[in-house]
C-alpha cells in the first residue's frame, strides 16, 4: 500500500503539471482561429480561476481512468482540461455572494474579489462554454463519435440535471432542510456527477465495452459521494488555512448535509463504506486499478 501511495502521490503531482501547463497554453492571450478576441481582463480572470492551485483530482481520474483501459493519454489530457475547466466554474459560481458568498478559495481571494461580480459570472460562462471547445477541437484526437459522446455526457453531468441542478437544490436546501435521501441526491448531482463524468470518460476515451463504462461509472458515482462527504466533515473538522477556503459555513448556513444530519461518526463510519464499495467494483481488474483505488482512498483520507 505505500509503493502504492508514493506511485499516486507521483502520477497526481505529475498530472497536475501536464495538466496546468494544457489549460495555461489554453487561456493564452492570443484568440484561437474563430475567436475574434480575447478581452484581457475577462482573460486575466479565467486564468486566474484555473490556474490557482487546486488538487485536480478530475482530470486525473480522466487520465487513470482511460490509462487502465488502454485509451490515448493525450486526449485523456485534453478531456481532462475540459473537465477542470467545468470545476472551475463550477467554484467561481458556487463563491458568488448570491450563492455561498465566500472570500477565499485555493489560498486566494475568489475571482469576484480579485476581480468583480460581472467577470466572476463571466468568467464562468465562458470557462464552461470552452470546456465544450476543448472537447470539439480538432487538436483532441478521437474519433468524432466519442467526441459527441463526451460532450453529451459532460452536458448531462454538469447541467439541470447533474452540478447546477444540484446547486440549485443546494440553495433550496438552506431553506427547507431535505431527508437523507434528498441530501445524498442533491450531492450526487452538485458534486458526484462531475467526479461520476470524469470516471465514466476514461471507458469513452478508450471506446470500451458498455461493461467497463458502467463500471467506471459505478466507482465515480461511490467515490462522488465520498468526496463531498469528506468536504462535509473537512468544513466542521479542518480549518480555512489548511483548506483554502473558509470552514464552518455549511452549519452557519444551514446547509444540508449528512453530516448535519447523521452526525460525524455515522459520515466516518459511511465514508469508509464508500471506499470499500468503490475497491470491490474495481476488483476485476486486480493490481491494474490500484491508482485508481489508492485515489479513493485520497479522497476518503484528504486533509484539504
Ligand atoms: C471543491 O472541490 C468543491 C467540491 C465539489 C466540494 P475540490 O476539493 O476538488 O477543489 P480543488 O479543485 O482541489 O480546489
Ligand atoms: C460545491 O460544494 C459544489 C460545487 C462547486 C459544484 P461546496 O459549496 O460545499 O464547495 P466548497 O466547500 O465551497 O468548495
Ligand atoms: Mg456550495
Ligand atoms: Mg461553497
Ligand atoms: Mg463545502
Amino acid at each position: 500500500m505505500d509503493a502504492n501511495r508514493d506511485t499516486f502521490e507521483t502520477r497526481l503531482k505529475n498530472n497536475a503539471r501536464d495538466i496546468e501547463a494544457l489549460l495555461d497554453a489554453l487561456l493564452s492571450p492570443s484568440a484561437f482561429s474563430d475567436e475574434i478576441a480575447r478581452p484581457e481582463t475577462l482573460r486575466d480572470a479565467m486564468h486566474y480561476a484555473v490556474l490557482n492551485g487546486g488538487k485536480r483530482l478530475r482530470p486525473f481520474l480522466v487520465v487513470e481512468s482511460a490509462a487502465l483501459l488502454g485509451g490515448d493519454a493525450e486526449a485523456a489530457l485534453r478531456v481532462g482540461a475540459a473537465l477542470e475547466c467545468v470545476h472551475c466554474y463550477s467554484l467561481v459560481h458556487d463563491d458568488l455572494p448570491a450563492m455561498d458568498d465566500d472570500d477565499l478559495r485555493r489560498g486566494k481571494p475568489t475571482v469576484h474579489i480579485k476581480f468583480d461580480e460581472a467577470t466572476a459570472i463571466l468568467a464562468g460562462d465562458s470557462l464552461l462554454t470552452y470546456a465544450f471547445d476543448i472537447i470539439a477541437a480538432p487538436e483532441t484526437t478521437l474519433a468524432d463519435t466519442s467526441k459527441a459522446s463526451l460532450v453529451l455526457a459532460l452536458a448531462r453531468a454538469a447541467g439541470l440535471g447533474g452540478m447546477a441542478g444540484g446547486q440549485a437544490l443546494d440553495l433550496a436546501a438552506e431553506k427547507q432542510a431535505p431527508d437523507e435521501a434528498g441530501i445524498i441526491r442533491l450531492q450526487a448531482m452538485k458534486t458526484g456527477a462531475l467526479i461520476r463524468f470524469a470516471c465514466e470518460a476514461g471507458a469513452v476515451i478508450s471506446g470500451s465495452l458498455a461493461e467497463d463504462r458502467r463500471r467506471l461509472r459505478a466507482f465515480g458515482e461511490k467515490i462522488g459521494l465520498a468526496f463531498q462527504l469528506a468536504d462535509d466533515i473537512l468544513d466542521l473538522t479542518s480549518d480555512a488555512a489548511t483548506m483554502g477556503k473558509a470552514t464552518g459555513k455549511d452549519a452557519a448556513r444551514g446547509k444540508g448535509t449528512l453530516v448535519a444530519l447523521r452526525g460525524m461518526e455515522w459520515a466516518e463510519t459511511q465514508l469508509r463504506e464508500h471506499v470499500r464499495d468503490a475497491e470491490a467494483l474495481l476488483a476485476p481488474y486486480g493490481a491494474r486499478a490500484s491508482i485508481l483505488i489508492a485515489a479513493a482512498h485520497f479522497i476518503a483520507d484528504r486533509k484539504s
